[in-house]
């Protein structure tokens, strides 16, 4: 992968710092959570996934036009969050309790979604183009009651038209996805769905 210039990793590091290492008002630290803090946290009371969908909402509005790794947000994503809160206070969840109920994924955007997301691969060619389903991994995800908070910025086309790495018409130039040095939980959601 293509390496960011120096001043613009220090900018990174700078803002990923001043921004990721921040709690909740709950108390709940959001700094490189695990879905099992996440869910610990759910179960303890410590935190809800409204609060935590806001967080990562928050850090989108704030990082991404620097580092242009998410290239939608889903509209509903806040909706998602808030039904799977009512599930568990009102234990409508209980019994088959979800492994990633309420937790927020980012998914890459060549994974369709069928939903009000766009599905484009990167390419200007494909906005507004309508999926006919959810793909198997986004179907399985929903199942297991993550919520999908957007896409992420993906090479475009996979690479397929021959591109800088993590660049797309659409979502520009991702600099940083993720480094051993930038640690930040958007960032660690937005990779993980690219592997
Ligand atoms: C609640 O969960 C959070 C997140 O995992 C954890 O940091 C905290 O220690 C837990 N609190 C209690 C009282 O178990
Ligand atoms: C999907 O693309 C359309 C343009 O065709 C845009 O108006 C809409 O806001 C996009 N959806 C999201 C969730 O950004």
């Amino acid at each position: 992968m293509a390496q960011p210039r120096l001043p613009q990793t220090a900018a990174i590091m700078a803002l990923a710092a001043a921004f990721c290492c921040c709690s909740g008002s709950t108390g709940f630290d959001f700094h490189e959570a695990t879905v099992d803090a996440i869910q610990l946290g759910f179960k303890n009371g410590s935190l809800t996934s409204t609060a935590l969908v806001r967080f990562y909402q928050d850090q989108i509005t704030r990082l991404n036009p620097l580092l242009h790794a998410v290239i939608e947000v889903n509209p509903d994503a806040l909706a998602q969050a808030a039904r799977a809160d009512d599930e568990r206070l009102s234990g409508s969840s209980r019994g088959r309790v979800r492994p990633l109920h309420g937790v927020p994924v980012l998914l890459k955007d060549n994974i369709a979604t069928h939903d009000r997301l766009n599905t484009t691969a990167g390419s200007l060619a494909l906005l507004g183009s309508v999926v006919r389903r959810d793909a198997g991994v986004a179907a399985r995800l929903r199942a297991a009651g993550a919520v999908i908070l957007g896409k992420a910025n993906p090479s475009e086309w996979s690479n397929f038209r021959p591109v800088n790495s993590g660049w797309s018409a659409r979502g520009g130039q991702t600099l940083v996805s993720i480094t051993a040095t930038t640690q930040c939980s958007l960032l660690l959601l937005s990779y993980s769905s690219m592997v």
